[in-house]
């Protein structure tokens, strides 16, 4: 695999940045970020996926350098369902870059089905992974699954009960990947405390109705820019948000 494309960093200090560097703030802070991209027209899917939005080579390499900095990776059914995610971590560039961060075990995953629909044919089941179900009901898992699968059974599914649960493991930065109810849901109860955005150098149009985030908040919240850099013309903007408004 060729090496990472430097990103260009604008803020706060101009100048060339690796992704393993623009991630690298993740490691031994107790954060969750979201991690999403959109295009400049304000859609996360084409066609009902992601892979319509094209942030770049510079959006994929920063995913990937993210998920090899976070100890968590939560995504929720929905998408899970329709990108069909394998391993998280899953070629020797990006393990070494996990390794050089001090980071010993790989991430371990996460999702919440409150009624436990979670859909289990898809390749990360089958991975050598470690996967966390955080479910509002007893789950069987299917013998078809091989990962390391542990189901949680939480009132509801309570998110709080959840990001508390993988914070007791020791699992200190979690990364958010989606989708938009996830968001909503994490958000609504106060638990997101920053924002990664991709804006994809790109307008779709469409009718594919999802946004960054759904769901009702009680107040809206402000953004705070910690980062940002650009490539091939897409923009990487990393944002605290404020709790307290
Ligand atoms: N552009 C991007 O960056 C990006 C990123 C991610 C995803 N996507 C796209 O977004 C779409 C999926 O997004 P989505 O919003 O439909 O689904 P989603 O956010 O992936 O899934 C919804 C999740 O929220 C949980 N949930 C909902 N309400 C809850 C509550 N009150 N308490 C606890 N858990 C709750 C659901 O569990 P239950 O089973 O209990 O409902 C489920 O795990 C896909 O098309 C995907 O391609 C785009």
């Amino acid at each position: 695999m060729s090496e990472p494309a430097q990103l260009h960093r604008l803020l706060p200090h101009p100048g060339a940045v690796s992704p393993a560097a623009a991630a690298a703030h993740l490691v031994g802070r107790e954060v969750l970020i979201l991690n999403m991209v959109a295009s400049a027209d304000g859609h996360t899917t084409v066609a009902g996926r992601s892979r319509g939005i094209r942030g770049g080579q510079g959006d994929r390499e920063l995913f990937h350098a993210l998920r090899a900095h976070a100890d968590a990776i939560l995504v929720g059914t929905g998408t899970l369902r329709a990108e069909r995610y394998g391993d998280w971590i899953r070629d020797d560039r990006r393990l070494a870059m996990r390794a050089a961060a001090g980071l010993t075990q790989p991430p371990v995953g996460a999702t919440l089905a409150r009624l436990g629909d979670v859909p289990w044919d898809i390749p990360l089941f089958t991975s050598p992974g470690r996967m966390i179900v955080y479910s509002g009901v007893p789950v069987d898992v299917p013998e078809t699954v091989t990962a390391d699968v542990e189901v949680v059974v939480l009132d509801r599914a309570d998110p709080a009960a959840a990001i508390a649960d993988l914070r007791a493991r020791g699992l200190r930065s979690i990364l958010c990947e989606g989708g938009a109810r996830l968001n909503g849901v994490l958000l609504s109860a106060g638990l997101v405390d920053e924002l990664q955005l991709v804006i994809a150098p790109q307008v779709v149009g469409g009718t594919d109705a999802l946004t960054v985030v759904q769901g009702t908040l009680e107040d809206d919240l402000a953004l705070t820019l910690l980062d940002a850099y650009e490539s091939e013309d897409a923009l990487l903007l990393r944002y605290r948000i404020a709790r307290d408004v």
